[in-house]
Parts: structure tokens; sequence; C-alpha cells
């Protein structure tokens, strides 16, 4: 750092010259990347005028609103080229997993890094279904919410809660190194818990979708897959002999393993940040779900179908079309921060739902989704903006067709991506180095320094405004809200369960 400019022509560094001092610095690049704080030795003394809040003699800052084009670790889990719409999972490409792998399989991939030998498969397989039992006080943890609590907060929430119940593998009172060590008993209360989240986030979210139905939890069958087991304890409802159908439940499989892992997305970057502080995985789990929860990441499959309800017949897509090039309207579905060229996960998708609408009959939405498909790839607006559809913009009307609800379409996007942020957080918690708490830096815009003013000389400035009341004929406020167990959506798993009752 600060060495004079001789670096060789060609060589792997950055020659950087300070105007400010006319000082020199060569700034060497690994891996097509230089660390930002290589520019903290570039100071320079305060310009006359210029804010102190600046810090201009402590050294530059790299400002990446949005990370944009920032690396934060290194990791050898999934990797993305965005041009080519490439997606692989330690190496395989997503397509061949999509058609030889199971989300299980693929999830011992992701975590572990190597596809496993059969018995190592066994061993897996059977300790995720062991832990996909839920204590049973648990159950009136659910029945507190309202009817009409959206699934994917219950879900949050719960994954928060569950944690509680695991004291020995907490780092607040087992110690803060508790996963950090590495060593033998460390790796087996880290292995626990990834099997108590993985199997345990099936059967929260079926009990997230039970308890809204007003109907009694189902406990987890033994002898389904793990995709299977989910839909049996969504959908059970004192059949003899129930399994559920197994084209459906390949194709959720495959969607599972589709939405398993995708690098620094939001939501796994949320479960990074929270876990850079080394508290337990539950809770660093619960940040990354209320993350996913949001409608321009895990919550667009929701609003995709909200949106071609809106737009409800074919024809009136060019309306639409135009309105979002108007701004008035977002293509939820569409676009991508790093693939610019297409989400190979969409055309797989894409083909599971030809499979799923066999069973289930076409959903009468599939022909708008087509038109908004075709009409949005032809136009220089969405081409001009590399605006593709992403994983997002079929999967809602597979979920919809096999007679999920709307809002139940995130949690389905969070189940399976529990294993990719369980990925990410062992190799967090296994990285060499140990664990560095993530702080990042700000660029501070607002107020200088400024004095105390007594509250007798202050000058009113714009502020929160006061909430509207709602009063009783008794004319005080009235806060209780009845209960009412929705109105059973009996229909809506009608498709799912169509040809399911077939003998063990
Ligand atoms: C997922 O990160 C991941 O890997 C996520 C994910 C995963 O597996 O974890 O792949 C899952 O979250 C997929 C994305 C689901 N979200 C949506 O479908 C919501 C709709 N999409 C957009 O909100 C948006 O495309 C994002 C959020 C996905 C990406 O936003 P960026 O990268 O910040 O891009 P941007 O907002 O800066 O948009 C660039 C331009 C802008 O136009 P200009 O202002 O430059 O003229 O494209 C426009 C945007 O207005 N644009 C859209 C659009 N998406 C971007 N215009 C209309 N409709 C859209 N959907």
């Amino acid at each position: 750092m600060g060495k004079p400019l001789d670096a060789p022509l060609g060589s792997n560094s950055l020659s950087v010259r300070d105007n400010r001092t006319g000082k020199s610095y060569s700034i060497p690049i690994v891996d097509n990347s230089i660390s930002a704080t290589d520019f903290k030795a570039m100071s320079a003394p305060r310009a006359p005028g210029e804010r102190e809040e600046n810090e201009t003699e402590k050294g530059l800052r790299v400002s990446d609103k949005g990370f944009l084009n920032t690396a934060v670790l290194r990791s050898e889990i999934t990797f993305i080229d965005g041009d080519a719409g490439v997606l692989r999972y330690r190496g395989y490409p997503i397509e061949q997993l999509a058609l030889e792998s199971s989300h299980l399989e693929t999830a011992y991939l992701l975590i572990y890094g190597s596809l496993p030998t059969k018995s190592q498969f066994q061993v897996f397989q059977d300790e995720i279904m062991h832990h996909s039992v839920i204590h049973a006080d648990a159950e009136q943890f659910f029945r507190s919410f309202r009817y009409d609590a959206h699934p994917m907060a219950i879900l949050t929430s719960a994954l928060a809660y569950l944690g509680s119940y695991y004291s020995q593998a907490n780092p607040s009172l087992q110690g803060q190194n508790l996963f950090t060590k590495g060593d033998k008993a460390s790796l087996a209360v880290m292995d626990k818990q990834i099997y108590r989240l993985i199997g345990k986030a099936t059967t929260l979210a079926a009990m997230a979708y039970r308890v809204r139905q007003g109907r009694e939890f189902v406990t987890p069958p033994t002898g389904l897959s793990y995709t299977g087991s989910f839909l049996y304890q969504m959908d059970y409802l004192g059949q003899e002999n129930y399994v559920p159908n197994p084209v459906l439940e390949k194709a959720l499989d495959v969607l599972f393993l589709l939405h398993a892992d995708h690098e620094l997305n939001a939501s796994a970057t949320t479960v990074l940040q929270t876990s850079s502080s080394l508290v337990d995985p539950f809770s660093a789990i619960a940040a990354g779900c209320a993350s996913l929860y949001g409608p321009l990441h895990g919550g667009a499959n929701e609003a995709v179908i909200r949106m071609l309800i809106s737009i409800g017949k074919p024809e009136n897509v060019p309306a639409f079309i135009e309105a979002v090039k108007k701004r008035e309207k977002v293509l939820s579905g569409f676009g991508h921060r790093v693939y610019k060229t297409s989400d190979p996960r969409s055309f797989i998708v894409r083909k599971t739902a030809d499979e799923v609408f066999k069973i289930t009959g076409k959903d009468e939405l599939l022909e708008t989704a087509m038109a908004l498909h075709d009409a949005a790839m032809k136009d220089e607006y969405f081409i001009k903006r590399k605006l593709a559809p992403n994983v997002d913009f079929w999967s809602g009307l597979i979920y919809r067709a096999m007679g999920f609800p709307n809002d139940f379409f995130p949690v389905l996007f969070a189940v399976p991506r529990v294993v990719g942020w369980l990925a990410h957080w062992r190799q967090m918690m296994l990285q060499t180095g140990g664990v560095k708490i993530w702080r990042p830096r700000q660029i501070y815009v607002g107020e200088t320094k400024r004095d105390y003013v007594p509250v007798d000389e202050r000058i009113a400035v714009v502020g929160p405004k006061k909430t509207p009341r709602r009063w009783n004929t008794l004319g005080f406020q009235s806060g209780r809200i009845l209960r009412r167990s929705r109105a059973s959506t009996q229909s809506c798993e009608f498709r799912r369960v169509a040809g399911a009752i077939v003998s063990r």
C-alpha cells in the first residue's frame, strides 16, 4: 500500500493516484476483486469548508448503495452467471439436479458440499424426518394467531419461538463459540440444529396452514418422503390410507429444489448479517424468513397472482404493459438483480407447470400469464432493461393450481430456502479466521453538531400525524377482535388431493 507507481503493466493490481494529495497506491487484485479496506489508507486533509462528518483525514470509504457490486464473503456454495443464465449448486448445473436429484439430496449437497452416498443420505433423511415433530406446547402458540394472520408472519414468529426450546444449542447460553469451534462436539450440535430446522420447516408451514382453516394439526407421518410428508400434514382429513398425489409431490419437490439456494440474495444476506453476531440459528433463520416475506423477494410469487387477477383476461394485457411502462404498475415475476438474460429456474418451473396442470386442470390465469410473458419479452422497454421472467413468474400458477391460498406461496419459497440459509450459516460459522460481526459503514449527510433547544423555544417541523381513533357508542375505543375461523377452503384442497387416495 502507498508504494510508488512501480507495478509493471499486466500485473494483477490497480495503480491509483489520489489527486487530492498526489500520492499513488498499488492495490492488489485477488480473484478479480479488490479489498475495500485498501482504500482506507487513502486519506487527505479536509478541504476548506468540507464537513467534518466526511472524515476525509481518516481515509476513503467505498460506497455501494444496495450492494450492487460488493462481495462480502467468499463462498463455495452456489454460482450464478446472470448474463449466461447459469445456476450451479456446488458446481452441479441446476438443470441436472432438477432432473436427477431430490430436494433432500440437494440439501445435503448444498450444506456439506458433496453428493451423499446411499448410507450418508439415509442417515441425513432419517435424522430430518425424525426431527420433523414439534413439541406439543407449540400448538397453543399457533392457536394464538388471528384467523387471517399472514402465514409468513406465523412462520417467521414460529421459527424464532421454536429456537427457545433448544437452550443447549444457544450460543447466548452456552458460550459464543458454540458453533465456531469446529470440533466434533460443536459439529454435532450444529448438525442437530440443521436437522431440526429442515425437518420442522415443513411441519411449521403445515401448522400455519391448518390453524387458519380451524383444523387440528397433523403429526408428521412415517414412511413418506420429505415433500410427501409435508403434503400429508397439509391435507390429511382422516381419509383411509391417504397418500399425497405422486405427480404433485414430485412437482413440489422439484420446486423445493429450485428454491433451495441462490447465493447472497436478500434473505441469505439477512441470515448472515444476523448470524454474524453469533446468535442461535433459529433466530437467524427467522430473520431471513422475514426478509423473504417482502414482495420484492419471496413475496413476488404471491404478487404475480394478484397481478394476473387484476389484469383478468389476456385482452387486458396491452393496457397493463402500458401502465408498467408509465411506472404506474410493477410487472411482478420479472426482473432480477443478477439474471440479465433469463432465470434458468423459470424454464424448469414452466415445464413442471404442464405436469401439474395434467392433474389439476389448467388455471384460467395461465392464458393471461402467457400473453403477458410474450408481450413483455417482445417490448423494447423490458428488453432495454434486461427484464425477463424470474423463478416467481410461473411458480405461483402451479401453487394456485394445486389449491394453495395466494398468501401461502411465500411459505412454499421459505420452506426449501431454509436449506440455503443453513448452508451459508454453516459456511460462515466454520470459515477460516472465525466470524467477524458485519457492521457496514455509512456516509453521514445529516445535521452537523447543534445545541439542545428548550421546548418553549422550538419551531414546529413537520412530524408524525395523530392516528384516527375508532370510538364505539359508549365513547371508548373498542379493541376486541372477534376470532372467527376462516371459511374453509375445502374446495381449494380438492385439487391437491384429487387422485391422491391410493392404497399404501
Ligand atoms: C427473487 O436475489 C435473488 O437471488 C432473489 C431470488 C432468489 O432465489 O433468492 O432470485 C428470488 O426474489 C426473484 C425476484 C422476485 N421479485 C420480483 O419479481 C419483483 C419485481 N422485480 C423487481 O422489483 C426487480 O426486478 C428486482 C427487485 C427483482 C430487482 O431489482 P434491481 O436489481 O434493484 O433493479 P432495479 O429496480 O434497479 O430496476 C432496473 C430498471 C429500473 O428501470 P429504470 O428506473 O432504470 O428506468 O428496471 C426496472 C426498474 O424500474 N424494473 C422493472 C421491474 N424490475 C425492474 N420495471 C417493471 N417491472 C419490473 N418487475
